[in-house]
């Protein structure tokens, strides 16, 4: 790509901002310039400056909420939650820095030290996400400079202001510009930066067909760390539980919140049929009652519209591909204003219908039906992927079985499959990522662990297998 990369407004298609396509090369070049001064640093000094980091994003909380929700179409509350979150990661970020991967004092026989200490990797690349297109970078970057390694972050074409607006904060709380470098672009862009000889890994949040392709990609490089953090195709069973109204709003928090555009989001209910109608019935009244606008509209809506309008059609045409495959509408898909992506909840009945297992990254949920708890169980691990899964139930050994038997990486109870903590860690299995779960446990991919036997003077003897001499 050449020239400028321009993002338009989803809820209103008006033009947010503009950049000019970066220079794979010299933003890595940059980068490996300015590590080894950043993490010759002492940690008190990276810990400080990200701090700094935190207070001026506090400074420009406004503008920054702004910013992600024009370029998403989230509503304006939850881009505001979002920049909390990336306040808070720093926080977060320095006590798992101390607590997984500090320096330790390990027992060591002969009265030598043994030290346990951690070195960053190097120059790593950051490939971002739209959907929480500050959040899940942030959730990468911060770890990776505390821990002492520069990064080069392409933030996602869909939503690349704010990613741009991210790195402004990191380089005014004077993060030094070889630590922290932007690079503007799309796929191609992060292809190159993905196979570029200058970087020491990739951390990497998107879809499942993205990462196993760099999984590919990394396999001739075992030399570089590779984090995946992927989709999901999120199940929550609902079965024996007196209050249907609530399990109707859990369900329509997990399906719904972001448009359904969180990898968490629930895409299949599994319901016991003795419950279907009813809690079907609670569903369909709550989502008729769901306002669906744009970011900034009075009332506040629940969700905005999707990232565009190519992701718009093919949501609704996935909607009616299910219909062929012998789906039951139960509430259809609608796109009520016609050029732009806003779409309002689908939900279906697929219990008879041929079912693939692809993550609809959009307002859809499947519905299938059951009689048997362990049936549930198996619908529910009736996926590539393993992100989250949730029950909603009052029977505690419901649970237990639940927890016991389902392949999942977030496992739920009475709760949503979504609204992750980052004081956790985040991740799956499966087709949902490849055992480097981010969140709390980032700190472990941005740092290696180093094992030092130390003595301050050679003292050595060999007591035994010598012949006099
Ligand atoms: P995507 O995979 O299309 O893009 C992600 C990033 O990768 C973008 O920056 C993109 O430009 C880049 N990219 C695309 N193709 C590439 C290639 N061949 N080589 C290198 N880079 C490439 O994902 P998306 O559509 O932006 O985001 C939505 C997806 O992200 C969903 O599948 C969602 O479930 C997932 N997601 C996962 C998490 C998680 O933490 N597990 C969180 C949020 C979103
Ligand atoms: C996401 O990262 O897409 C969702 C996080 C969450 O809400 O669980």
């Amino acid at each position: 790509m050449t020239g400028d990369l321009i993002s338009t407004e989803p809820a209103t298609g008006a033009a947010l901002w503009r950049g000019p396509i970066g220079d794979v090369d010299a933003e890595v070049a940059a980068a490996r310039a300015g590590w080894a001064a950043w993490a010759a640093r002492p940690v008190t000094n990276r810990i400080e400056t990200m701090r700094r980091f935190a207070n001026v994003v506090r400074t420009k909380a406004e503008a920054f909420t702004d910013v992600i929700a024009r370029d998403t179409g989230k509503p304006l509350w939850e881009a505001q939650a979002e920049v909390d979150s990336v306040i808070a990661k720093v926080d977060i970020s320095v006590a798992a820095y101390s607590e997984r991967t500090a320096q330790r004092r390990l027992d060591s026989p002969m009265g030598s030290r043994m030290a346990l200490r951690h070195k960053p990797h190097g120059v790593l690349a950051v490939l971002g996400p739209y959907n929480f297109p500050a959040h899940l970078p942030n959730g990468h970057i911060v770890p990776a400079l505390l821990a002492g390694n520069a990064v080069v972050f392409k933030p996602s074409e869909k939503a690349p202001a704010a990613g741009a607006f991210l790195i402004d904060c990191l380089r005014q709380a004077g993060i030094p510009e070889g630590c922290v470098r932007l690079l503007v672009g799309g796929p191609a862009e992060g292809k190159a930066l993905a196979g570029h000889p200058g970087i020491d890994g990739l951390l990497f949040t998107g879809s499942a067909a993205t990462g196993l392709a760099l999984n590919r990609q990394f396999a001739a490089h075992p030399e570089k760390i590779l984090a995946l953090e992927m989709g999901g195709n999120n199940p929550m069973i609902v079965w024996s539980t007196p209050d249907l109204h609530a399990a109707a709003v859990l369900v329509v928090q997990s399906a719904f919140a972001t448009a359904g555009q969180r990898c968490t989001a629930a895409r299949r209910l599994i319901v016991d049929n003795a419950l279907y109608e009813p809690l079907v019935a609670e569903i369909v009244k709550l989502a008729n009652r769901l306002i669906v606008g744009a970011p900034h509209d009075n009332p506040a809506p629940f969700m905005g519209p999707v990232i565009d309008n190519e992701t718009a059609d093919q949501l609704t045409e996935s909607f009616l591909a299910m219909m062929v495959q012998g789906g039951r509408p139960i509430r259809h898909i609608g796109r009520p204003v016609a050029d732009r992506p806003f779409l309002t909840p689908g939900i279906i009945d697929m219990t008879t219908a041929a079912r693939g297992d692809v993550e609809l990254f959009g307002p859809i949920l499947q519905v299938i039906r059951t009689d048997d708890f362990d049936a549930a169980i198996e619908e529910a691990n009736n996926t590539r992927y393993g992100l989250s899964a949730s029950l909603v139930s009052q029977d505690p050994d419901l649970y237990d079985r639940f927890w016991a038997n389902a392949r999942a990486g977030i496992i739920n109870w009475n709760r949503p499959t979504n609204g992750a903590s980052s004081s956790a860690p985040f991740g799956g299995i499966g087709w949902s990522g490849n055992h480097r779960p981010s969140a709390y446990y980032a700190a472990d991919y941005c740092a290696y662990p180093v094992v030092s036997n130390e003595s301050d003077a050679a003292r050595a003897t060999i007591g035994i297998g010598l012949r006099d001499g």
